[in-house]
């Protein structure tokens, strides 16, 4: 009875384990991780030393580009064109933190 008992516990201990590591990476943290990239100069193989915020400094301008139905397409023109680097995977992990940093600007014209 005390055995089950314990076993039960460690069991929802692992769950809420789980569900917090599987939260976090949806939560701040892709905020923070594409801010990064953001004002990274290497970021996506750039090979002329700029960043995004070389021209959007701190997401300048970028406020309204959440609603962009092109955002991720024009992330890449921004990537290959400008930075002069390589496109990157519109589900890789690079693209959601980006994209998570330039929603958090949004909103205010
Ligand atoms: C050499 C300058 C330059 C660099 C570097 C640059 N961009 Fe841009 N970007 C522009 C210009 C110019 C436009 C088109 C005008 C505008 O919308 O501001 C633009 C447009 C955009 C838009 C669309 C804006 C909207 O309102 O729909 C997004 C999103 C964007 N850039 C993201 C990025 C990201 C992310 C990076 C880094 C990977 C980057 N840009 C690097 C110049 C640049």
């Amino acid at each position: 009875m005390a055995q089950k008992g314990t076993g039960v516990r460690y069991l929802l201990f692992g769950a809420l384990l789980t569900v917090a590591a599987c939260a976090s990476p949806q939560g701040a943290a892709p905020v923070a991780e594409g801010e990064k990239l953001f004002n990274d100069p290497q970021f996506a193989g750039s090979t002329n030393d700029s960043s995004c915020s070389s021209c959007h400094p701190g997401g300048k301008g970028l406020e309204n580009a959440a609603s962009n139905p092109q955002l991720l397409t024009v992330i890449n023109t921004c990537i290959t064109g400008p930075l002069g680097g390589q496109a990157i995977a519109e589900d890789s992990e690079e693209m959601l933190a980006l994209k998570g940093y330039i929603e958090s600007l949004g909103g205010n014209e």
